[in-house]
């Protein structure tokens, strides 16, 4: 996994270490109607639509911006304003999904698990049984906040059973946890350039079903986040509306021919869980202890309580790790304090084992000995 490079690891949810390969797709300059990037962006929406086996009733829509903007252009275009949403929350990104729909003024409602208690699929039946105007489920699929993987499989059957439509915040799972058209039924999946496709930051995409999607003209009070639009004009001449990420498309091209060569969502994914499983290892036996039990973990994230010690100062421990070559993540929870160590991006088992060094070397440094919280010890 290593090249020659002075930058850090980045072990957070994104942006995320890229291959040299990928950030050498970049050295050109391109214009937007230029053939090549034309036909670059034309072969990026289809090996998407591949890969989440949706050739057949999606359609890909890529915006540029962050995450947020295509998780933002996919509320305001799809729910359409005598719509209504049920919002599973268990975490910052599903909260983020309703502030969406309060500034779409979305009618909604929500189901709220405690950060490390998953989705609750019989109360979702249950609300879905009891209010006919729940138009839309949301869900988040890896909760980035905590780590969780949430139970994404049983959400969209019982979704499917009583006639509503699935949007799916796929945002840290979409090429590395699976996720099939075919056997997961679906409305719309988002996700972006720089989580577990290992490309850069520039774009969010939308998998969306090309029946509801034509449904969706007028729906959008927004004029760049309007995801039919934006569809309509990318089907009309190959182009986007608005200037193009195009540097962006050339690496998210090559980082999905890299994660072909890896064996597609299966090899990346046994490589994340391979770095996971690594992790938590390493750092249980120094002491530290995660937030989630492994059986609700995603490969993709692991949240650690913060210790206990005096001595752990997480700015401190930030920076030492940063001096050692490696980024971690503030925690993000309410439920108790942390921190996080992402598993995601052109990292492997090497990478990962040197980060475990990173960690001893410094909490012996800070002179920290007390590492499990007062429960747990
Ligand atoms: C599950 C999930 N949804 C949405 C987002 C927002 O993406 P962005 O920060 O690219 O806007 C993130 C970012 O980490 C995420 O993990």
């Amino acid at each position: 996994m290593t090249y020659d490079s002075h930058d850090p690891w980045l072990l957070t949810p994104g942006p995320l270490t890229t291959s040299l390969t990928v950030k050498e797709a970049m050295l050109h300059d391109w214009g937007s109607r230029d053939v090549a990037f034309i036909e670059a962006n034309r072969t990026v929406r289809e090996r998407l639509l591949a890969l989440a086996g949706a050739e057949r009733d999606h359609v890909c829509v890529p915006l540029q911006g962050s995450g947020t903007f295509a998780v933002e252009a996919t509320i305001g275009t799809l729910i359409p304003a005598d719509g209504k949403a049920l919002i599973l929350i268990n975490g910052a990104y599903g909260k983020r999904m309703a502030k969406i729909c309060d500034y779409y003024r979305r009618d909604y409602v929500t189901l709220e698990t405690p950060e490390d208690v998953p989705n609750d699929v019989a109360a979702l039946e249950r609300t879905l049984a009891d209010d006919p105007d729940i138009t839309h489920v949301l869900c988040v699929y890896c909760e980035t906040t905590s780590g969780l993987l949430n139970p994404l499989q049983a959400i969209a059957v019982a979704t499917e059973r009583a006639g509503r439509k699935l949007i799916i915040d796929a945002m840290s799972a979409f090429g590395a946890l699976p996720l099939e058209a075919g056997e997961t039924p679906f409305s719309a999946v988002v996700a972006s350039s720089n989580k577990c496709l290992e490309g850069v930051p520039g774009l969010g995409f939308t998998i969306v079903r090309r029946d509801d999607l034509a449904a969706c003209e007028g729906n959008s009070p927004s004029l760049a986040l309007d995801l039919h639009a934006q569809w309509k004009a990318m089907e009309g001449n190959g182009q986007w509306r608005f200037t193009p990420p195009t540097h962006v498309i050339f690496a998210l091209a090559r980082a999905i021919e890299e994660h072909a060569a890896e064996g597609g969502v299966a090899g990346c994914g046994a490589r994340y869980r391979r770095n996971c499983e690594i992790l938590t290892t390493g750092m249980r036996e120094m002491g530290f202890t995660t937030l989630l039990p492994d059986a609700l973990q995603a490969p993709i994230i692991v949240t650690f309580h913060r210790p206990p010690d005096p001595r752990f100062d997480f700015q401190d421990f930030y920076d030492r790790l940063n001096a050692r070559g490696f980024v971690i993540y503030p925690g993000k929870l309410t439920v108790a304090e942390s921190f996080r160590i992402g598993c995601i991006g052109r990292i492997g088992e090497t990478e990962m084992r040197a980060a475990l060094d990173a960690v001893r070397a410094t909490i012996a440094e800070m002179g920290v000995t007390k590492l499990a919280p007062r429960a747990a010890a």
